[in-house]
């Protein structure tokens, strides 16, 4: 089999291990897609359990795109790294594991983003920090992040097929938000309580 179809199968499966849920399941006991905003990730996580199990789930969501795209970008270059980020992404949002309804994929994309050029990672990172903190409303900030990464992307001047794949990257988690976006126009969006 080509190193590439391993690549994807791999990085599609890994993706597929749904963190946050698993952390629910462990800390909380209970099924995080029937709490909160109804999404397994990280951010129901801490929404509904607090930091300690929110701040797990998101570690172990952006370890899991970190390390493929590092053993991606390690085997076939930086081509490698975007096809491990594609799928372990893929992976998480629709997980063979929870019946293909899985996260957003802005935790794993992170961790994806941070092993490909770390530059654009911090600076992605920092405006999610930014707008998380200022409003409390964590989907405005992964979106505002999601349509920032091709245009930080294009600034740096990394590689134009790099840039390509950040839009096309940034418009999927964008995509997955489509119900935030909605709550966010009528004005129903809940806030993240940090200490919960
Ligand atoms: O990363 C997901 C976050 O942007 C939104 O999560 O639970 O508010 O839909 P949630």
């Amino acid at each position: 089999m080509s190193k590439y179809i391993m690549l994807i199968i791999i990085s599609y499966l890994v993706g597929s291990i749904p963190f946050s849920y698993i952390t629910a399941k462990f800390i909380g006991n209970i099924d995080i897609r029937k709490h909160g905003s109804g999404n397994s990730g990280a951010t129901n996580v801490l929404r509904t359990l607090g930091p300690k199990a929110g701040g797990t789930a998101f570690i172990l969501d952006f370890l899991k795109g970190f390390i493929l795209a590092i053993i991606g970008k390690k085997l076939l270059g930086i081509q490698g790294g975007v096809i491990a980020s594609a799928f372990v992404v893929i992976g998480h949002c629709y997980p063979f594991s929870l019946g293909f309804k899985g996260g957003k994929g802005v935790a794993t994309a992170g961790g994806t983003i941070f092993a490909l050029y770390p530059l654009i990672g911090f600076i992605l990172m920092i405006i999610h920090f930014l707008i998380t903190g200022l409003t409390r409303i964590v989907s405005l900030a992964s979106i505002t992040v999601a349509a920032s990464f091709p245009i930080v992307s294009f600034i740096l001047k990394k590689p134009i097929s790099f840039t390509l794949y950040a839009l096309c990257l940034g418009s999927f988690v964008i995509y997955k938000h489509k119900g935030n976006i909605k709550r966010l126009l009528s004005g129903n969006e809940s806030k993240i309580n940090f200490k919960k």
